[in-house]
């Protein structure tokens, strides 16, 4: 997508799904995919995912993929992230690169390179190193485990993704890269935004405008990695 291409916005209309044979939560999970205009506009640029307009939103407003980066991208499957990612850094043919990682098989987008595996194991990782070939710029982070229902335990889940992320970040990015993860609201737990801030200049959360206002989901977007911090008490990196 290009930088100039604007999100859609919300409010687009509807069609009507039949009720029968559907469970009510599938019923009303179909009536709201009709509804939201950035699935029709993920279909319609041939987007693997919706999630692709969370990524440009945010790197619209803080500018961390630019041309020849490189980039790991966690969690990437279906693959509307590395899709967003690979079009600005210009994977590939400019330069960038791009290495999606997911415990599910994904097909990866033109000019990505995608890891299969769990991002907790070290031969994940390790292949991750490989494909890199070098230091990455930027991390990016949007796992998420299957939602429980119970807040607190998906909140848990979801900063326990973010914890293995950070720690992959800073054992990957070049001095001065950025990491991106998904958090839920009530924003990072204190201790890991500590870690966080102790190891980059400045640290923010955003919510893009594409994320759903009922979920719990907003991201943490750090940047200016500082590699040779001391790694503090606890600190991962
Ligand atoms: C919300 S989806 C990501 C959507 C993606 N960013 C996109 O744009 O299409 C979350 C993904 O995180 C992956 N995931 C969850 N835990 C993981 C782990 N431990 N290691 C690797 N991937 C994981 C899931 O398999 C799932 O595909």
């Amino acid at each position: 997508m290009s930088r100039k291409r604007r999100s859609p916005g919300r409010g687009g209309a509807g069609r009507a799904i039949p009720a029968k044979g559907r469970k009510a939560s599938s019923v009303r999970w179909l009536q709201r995919q009709a509804r939201d205009p950035y699935v029709a506009e993920a279909r319609r640029r041939g987007y693997p995912s919706r999630a692709a307009f969370k990524l440009a939103e945010l790197d619209d407003r803080f500018r961390f993929l630019g041309p020849g980066r490189r980039v790991v991208d966690l969690g990437a499957a279906p693959g509307g992230w590395s899709r967003i990612a690979a079009e600005r850094v210009r994977a590939g043919t400019g330069g960038g690169r791009v290495v999606a990682v997911d415990v599910s098989e994904m097909a990866p987008p033109a000019g990505v390179r995608a890891v299969q595996g769990d991002i907790r194991d070290a031969a994940t990782a390790a292949a991750v190193a490989e494909a890199l070939g070098g230091a990455a710029d930027v991390v990016l982070s949007d796992m998420a485990a299957p939602a429980t229902g119970h807040a607190a335990t998906d909140h848990l889940r979801v900063l326990a993704l973010c914890e293995e992320a950070f720690a992959l970040a800073c054992q990957v990015l070049a001095p001065g890269g950025a990491f991106v993860a998904k958090v839920l609201q009530g924003g990072t737990e204190h201790r890991l935004l500590a870690r966080i801030k102790r190891r980059f200049a400045t640290v923010r959360h955003a919510k893009p405008p594409s994320s759903r206002s009922e979920s719990a989901e907003t991201y943490v977007v750090a940047l200016g990695f500082r590699a040779d911090s001391a790694p503090a008490d606890g600190d991962n990196g």
